[in-house]
């Protein structure tokens, strides 16, 4: 049987994807300051800033893939601590590439598409990568030490990723869903736009990754370009929340310390040549994922109740 380390399999996409892999290889997830529980999964604790403990899980694992999750995803975060988001989302990706290069290992890395300026619609991996917030900075940099630091990396530039956690991490479908269940208002943006992937097709396709011979950058989002308002109406509407609690702003209009993009949508054609994986379009992962409550673990069953 393969086997796999999963970074930050505590957090949204990481333990989405080790729950979907957990089912056909053998999976080391990782977690930092929240202990988790999938099933199938052997949780680690590691710092991923801490050399000696990337080096001592990645030695006694020796897995065939490493997929990386554990990062300070938080823009606002990184705009406002250089030095952290340094630590964790870039040096840290040093120590796990030299530890996976020793043992022969493959790294699949999430970077974002908030690597592109967001001056154009649907980005190619060719275009010029250019961001405009630090988060996106400490993204293009790690990218940068993948590709010169080892052949057997993989570079996914991830479009903003829809569903729900397995574990008690948070995500933007349930940041939604939770507001509208307390009957609070959610103000979401007209004027940015993305092409939001739904995160089992995401999980799907890092997995590949780890199976498959692809190598390089790669863009991986849904096949639709649509602001967040929209994606909040389509939730509300499958979640049959109150639509009207819903309320269209414009990013002028709200201070935020990292500065967004206006338009990362992404172009993915290569990702439909590389992938068996088929990317879903929002509302068809949004309904997805709401009859696919089995996901839940106990201990998250009580953050989303239906
Ligand atoms: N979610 C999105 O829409 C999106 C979009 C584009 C790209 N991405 C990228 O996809 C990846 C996963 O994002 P996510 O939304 O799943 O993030 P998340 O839910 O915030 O999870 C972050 C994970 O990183 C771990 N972590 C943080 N600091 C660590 C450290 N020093 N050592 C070890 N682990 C550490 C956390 O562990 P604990 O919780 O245990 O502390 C957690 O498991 C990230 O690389 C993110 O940049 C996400």
């Amino acid at each position: 049987m393969k086997k796999l380390i999963i970074t930050g399999a505590s957090g949204f996409v990481g333990g989405v994807t080790a729950s979907i892999a957990a089912q056909r290889f053998d999976v080391t997830g990782t977690y930092f300051s929240t202990p988790f529980k999938i099933s199938g999964v052997k949780p680690v604790k590691l710092d991923i800033t801490d050399k000696e403990d990337v080096v001592s899980l990645i030695s006694s694992v020796r897995p065939d893939a490493v997929i990386h999750c554990a990062a300070q995803a938080n823009l606002d975060i990184c705009e406002t601590n250089h030095k952290q988001a340094e630590k964790v989302n870039i040096n840290a990706v040093r120590n796990i590439v030299s530890a996976a290069k020793k043992y022969g290992s493959k790294v699949i890395f999430t970077s974002s598409d908030m690597v592109y300026d967001g001056e154009k619609s649907f980005y190619k991996e060719s275009d010029l990568a250019r961001p405009v917030n630090f988060y996106g900075i400490t993204k293009k940099q790690a990218e940068e030490i993948l590709f010169n630091e080892t052949d057997n990396f993989v570079a996914v530039r991830v479009a903003l990723v829809y569903g729900l956690p397995v574990t008690s991490a948070s995500s933007f479908t349930k940041k939604v869903i939770n507001d509208l269940k307390a009957g609070n208002k959610v103000f979401l943006f007209t004027d940015q736009f993305r092409t939001p992937v739904y995160v089992v097709d995401l999980a799907n396709a890092l997995i590949e990754l780890a199976e498959n011979n692809f190598s390089g950058i790669i863009n991986i989002g849904g096949i639709e370009r649509i602001n967040r308002y929209s994606m909040g109406r389509i939730l509300a509407e499958v979640y049959h929340l109150n639509k009207d609690l819903i309320v269209p702003c414009l990013m002028k209009n709200v201070f935020q310390k990292a500065q967004r993009p206006v338009d990362t949508s992404l172009d993915i054609s290569l990702a439909k040549k590389v992938f068996n994986t088929n990317f879903n379009p929002v509302s068809a992962g949004i309904k997805k994922d709401f009859l696919n409550y089995s996901r839940y673990s106990p201990q998250n069953l009580h953050d989303i109740e239906t």
